[in-house]
């Protein structure tokens, strides 16, 4: 942990688009605001980019492809700069997590302690990645002649990078990280509510020697720029974190140029609770799996199942925690629970805590309302008495809101448990080895934690079952998704 020593908002340096290593205005000059979700205050102007811009970007994305030094240059060097990039990351950690924090509402401690690292983590494993690509010889049937049959892992080309706002810096580096390793240009499109980070990023990787056109930065909406990378002829994939409502629009419009698709979504993840677990653990694991980033996390423990028989002391137990979590200025390095993203987060999420008040007439037990009167801030909290149908266990709240839903028998946990259109992550607790394994066998998702919650590692694959997404992020899976394969047949004919 780094000391608790109070970290200032940073100055925002940069606003513009990179396109082509140059800092530019949208072409139709426009700008939009970025939020302080904290306070609700404007923070700074933001070139807006749209068509016009994504399309400059393409083509020096395709041009750096093609013909720039970026295509000449070897694996080993691409590498060296992807590590050139994590020591600036490490130089500037402050900076950074302050931007974090200014941009998102997360608290100080965590943006410092958890999502820095683990981005400086992302580019250093990808570095060292670059050089270890390649591909396989081939035992080919010797009847059909004298071959020698080989692969080659080939980067797919101009990738599109669509990333949302709860981890911008790290949803960042699990894009670019991988990418730029395997030989790829890319252009990033962040979401509109976090621009900052990225173009400080940005810059530290035309400082660390990324030759212009490799990396590009194109802020902006989803339905202009977004939508226009989607849609342009000359991208060849596009790598897309968010809803899986705007993975369908994003499906359908990449349809016509057939483009290569990797989607990270979201989840109602189910976290077990069994009566011969470790309680003070679980209730830890059980606050850590839903609070943690204001609840704005993708693999949230958002479904609570607790086996009957404790059903009301570990409840009891949970909300005692949930009461304590001291939440406030995400810059207080003593806060643990910041700000909701955007209004429009926390009016979903508050729209949410009044359909499970009145609509599905569950039990409120603790929060159930703002905190504070500025800012968007959400108190902890938890709702009993649900049951799978209800819309609060059904629909991704994407906020501080757990549904706790009590259980008596394994075979309709797991029936329960996979009864949602979502499949990213899963937990756990229970101190019977066997129990876990059954759970971990039995569930359809794309994690499994076992007595713990949010444990991640840039090495572990990290992605969805059914509407959670397509592919594996993270690891050395996600290469798959960021080359080709060619296979070479040479004839060597018959000595
Ligand atoms: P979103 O999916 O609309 O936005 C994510 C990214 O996609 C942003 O960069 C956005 O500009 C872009 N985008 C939006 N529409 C697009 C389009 N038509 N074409 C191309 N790009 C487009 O998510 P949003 O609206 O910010 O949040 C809505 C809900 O989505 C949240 O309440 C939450 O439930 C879920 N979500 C899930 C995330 C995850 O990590 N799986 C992250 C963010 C949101
Ligand atoms: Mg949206």
């Amino acid at each position: 942990m780094v000391t608790a020593t109070r970290i200032q908002a940073p100055e925002v340096t940069e606003t513009r688009l990179l396109i082509n290593g140059e800092w530019c205005d949208a072409d139709s000059g426009k700008t939009f605001a970025c939020i302080n979700p904290a306070t609700g205050d404007t923070i700074a102007q933001i070139a807006e980019g749209d068509a016009a811009d994504v399309d400059r970007a393409v083509k020096s994305a395709r041009k750096a492809f093609e013909t720039g030094p970026w295509s000449k240059m070897s694996a080993r060097d691409r590498g060296n700069l992807l590590l050139k990039l994590a020591d600036l990351i490490g130089e500037h950690a402050e900076e950074l997590a302050a931007l974090e924090t200014l941009d998102n509402g997360k608290p100080i401690t965590e943006a410092l302690n958890a999502d820095i690292p683990m981005v400086q983590a992302a580019y250093r494993y990808y570095g060292g990645w670059a050089d270890k690509i390649y591909g396989d010889t081939i035992p080919v049937d010797r009847a059909m002649g004298n071959f020698f049959c080989y692969t080659k892992r080939e980067p797919v080309g101009v990738c599109g990078q669509i990333i949302p706002w709860n981890f911008p810096l790290l949803m960042m580096a699990w894009k670019w990280g991988p990418a730029l390793a395997c030989g790829n240009t890319v252009i990033l499109k962040p979401a509109e509510q976090t621009p900052l980070g990225a173009l400080r990023v940005g810059a530290l990787a035309m400082e660390a020697g990324f030759p212009p056109g490799v990396i590009n930065i194109v802020n902006g909406f989803g339905e202009t720029a977004g939508d226009a990378l989607v849609k342009h002829p000359d991208v060849d994939k596009i790598a897309f974190t968010g809803e899986y409502k705007t993975a369908q629009i994003i499906m359908a419009n990449a349809a016509p140029t057939l483009k290569r698709l990797t989607f990270e979504l979201g989840g109602k993840s189910p976290n077990v609770v069994f009566a011969d677990a470790d309680l003070d653990q679980a209730a830890q694991g059980a606050m850590a799996g839903i609070f943690f980033n204001q609840g704005e996390v993708c693999c949230a423990g958002s479904r609570l199942f607790v086996e009957q028989s404790i059903h009301d002391e570990f409840v009891d137990r949970f909300k005692t925690l949930a009461e304590q979590r001291r939440l406030g200025d995400p810059f207080d390095p003593q806060t643990e629970q910041g700000a909701q993203v955007s209004e429009e987060q926390f009016d979903k999420v508050m729209k949410y805590i009044d359909i499970g008040k009145n609509e599905d007439k569950a039990t409120c037990v603790t929060g159930g309302e703002r905190f504070g009167d500025k800012g968007f801030f959400v108190k902890p909290t938890i709702f009993t008495g649900v049951n799978n149908q209800m819309r609060i266990a059904r629909d991704e709240i994407f906020g501080p809101v757990v549904s706790v839903l009590p259980f008596s028998d394994f075979d309709s946990l797991v029936s329960d448990a996979n009864d949602t259109q979502y499949g990213l992550a899963s937990a756990v607790w229970t101190k019977d080895i066997t129990k876990a394994h059954a759970f971990a066998d039995a569930v359809k998702a794309g994690t499994v934690w076992v007595n713990c919650y949010n444990t991640f590692d840039i090495a572990a694959p990290f992605g969805g079952y059914k509407f959670s997404g397509h592919g594996r992020e993270c690891g050395r899976n996600v290469l798959d998704h960021y080359t080709e394969t060619k296979t070479v047949w040479i004839n060597l004919g018959e000595r």
